[in-house]
């Protein structure tokens, strides 16, 4: 009987309930209206970062690696906090963000590709391609410089955020312009109140939520952080990796000899278990940024020497975590190679004589390394490359587009 009445009551409540709502939606507009965002926001503060990027377990002989929460960039005066990633999320997939309201700064940094674009170069508001081919975004929170771009022109993340907004090409904005669309949208003030404590809406805010999403965007669940998080450390066989993952990661972690000398060593490079770029003034030299070998003279694109007018720096880029690298072709800052598999022949017959060269790519007749490595270990190194992808991170809600 009791039940009876229940179901009676709930088929009564079901049947009255979906007009009602349509009405409610259409009279009092929510103030997220067209944004998918949880009653409580998601955790972006709080992250729990596997041993492996608190403690540096490489032997002490690769003087170079240190662990990866060493190269924190987080400024004192804007740490991440649930509130402001959310802005954050809001600002980084909302299209009004350029003058035409056409591009969002998702356009050109996918989730699905590893928070870069599979594009070589990408398309801006008005079509237009960017110069330079877009950067994963993923574990920018450990560039120990703190620096951003392919020539590292940017000071710090806060400073680079704001940068695309208003390029020509990309989003074409000004900061004045910027400030009216934000404060124009009826869900922005209740997202800068919970962020900074007011609804105040200015450029500065902007970029300090930006940047706390990006620096958000930390990957600890990739197939090579659960499978080195049973081992002591990165040196060990992984029982979870496969024969052939195994020998590409001793390749990437040891340094590759040449038979005349010199050496690749990816490691020295692609630093710590964030697999960011090393640290200025170390073993690599006084910056951050590398010349490895992509071309003998540097014609249409001359790198950190644009921002920095030192002739030291010409033709030296930024080295980018290798994070989600599998799922982010093309390679390189022109997104000149198509394929990891060309990547690795480069590295192994392909790196040229520029005068900036990296000196360890050099071998003892001062000429640029050449490896000669098997086609089963270049296939190793590929292999290895893909544990890096993180499905899970990449497909988090959190990280997801708040507009759909
Ligand atoms: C039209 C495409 C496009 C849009 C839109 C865009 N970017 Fe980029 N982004 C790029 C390209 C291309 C680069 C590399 C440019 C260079 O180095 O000169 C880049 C580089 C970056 C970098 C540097 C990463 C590193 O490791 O140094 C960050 C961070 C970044 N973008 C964040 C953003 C944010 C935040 C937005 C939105 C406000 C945005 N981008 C909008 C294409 C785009
Ligand atoms: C001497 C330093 C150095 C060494 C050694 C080195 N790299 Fe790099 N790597 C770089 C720099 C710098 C870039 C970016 C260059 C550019 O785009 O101009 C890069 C780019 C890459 C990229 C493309 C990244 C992207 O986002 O497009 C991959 C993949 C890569 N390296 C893998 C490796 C592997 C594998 C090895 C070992 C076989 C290796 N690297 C050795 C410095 C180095």
């Amino acid at each position: 009987m009791r039940s009876l009445f229940l179901f009676l009551l709930s088929a009564l409540i079901f049947s009255c309930s979906s007009p009602k709502e349509d009405e409610y939606t259409v009279l009092m507009p929510d103030p997220f209206i067209g944004l998918n965002l949880p009653n409580t926001p998601f955790n972006y503060s709080d992250i729990d970062l596997p041993a492996h990027y608190t403690q540096n377990a490489f032997p002490p002989q690769a003087q170079f690696q240190r662990e990866a929460i060493s190269f924190d960039n987080t400024p004192v005066n804007n740490s991440v906090t649930n509130a402001g990633a959310t802005l954050g999320r809001v600002l980084f997939y909302d299209e009004k963000l350029s003058a035409n309201g056409t591009v969002s700064c998702a356009s050109c940094h996918q989730a699905a590709f590893g928070f870069s674009d599979p594009e070589r170069l990408s398309e801006g508001f008005e079509g237009e391609r960017t110069r330079r081919h877009s950067m994963g975004l993923v574990n920018a929170r450990f560039y120990f410089s703190g620096k951003f771009f392919w020539d590292e022109r940017a000071a710090s993340l806060e400073e680079q955020v704001l940068q695309p907004i208003q390029d020509e090409v990309e989003m074409g904005l000004n900061l004045n312009d910027l400030e009216r669309i934000v404060s124009e949208q009826a869900y922005y003030p209740p997202l800068f109140e919970a962020a900074f404590g007011s609804e105040t809406i200015s450029s500065e805010r902007i970029g300090l939520a930006l940047a706390q999403f990006v620096r958000s965007l930390v990957s600890t669940t990739s197939k090579y952080d659960l499978a080195r998080a049973e081992v002591a450390n990165p040196m060990l066989d992984f029982p979870a990796f496969t024969a052939q993952e195994n020998r590409g990661k001793t390749l990437f972690f040891s340094p590759i000899e040449s038979s005349t000398g010199g050496a690749v060593n990816c490691a020295g490079c692609h630093v710590s278990e964030a697999f960011v770029g090393p640290i200025p003034n170390g073993p690599i030299g006084p910056s951050s940024a590398i010349n490895n070998g992509l071309d003998a003279v540097s014609t249409d694109d001359h790198g950190v020497f644009e921002a920095t007018r030192n002739p030291n720096d010409r033709g030296k880029f930024k080295s980018p975590s290798l994070r989600n690298i599998g799922i982010r072709p093309p390679y390189m800052h022109d997104g000149r190679f198509a394929t990891l598999e060309e990547v690795i022949e480069h590295y192994n017959s392909g790196i040229q004589d520029h005068p900036t060269l990296a000196p360890p790519l050099r071998d003892n007749n001062g000429n640029p390394v050449r490896l000669n490595l098997s086609e089963e270990d270049k296939a190793a190194l590929v292999a290895f490359l893909h544990t890096l992808t993180d499905y899970n991170m990449l497909e988090d809600e959190k990280f997801s587009d708040p507009f759909q």
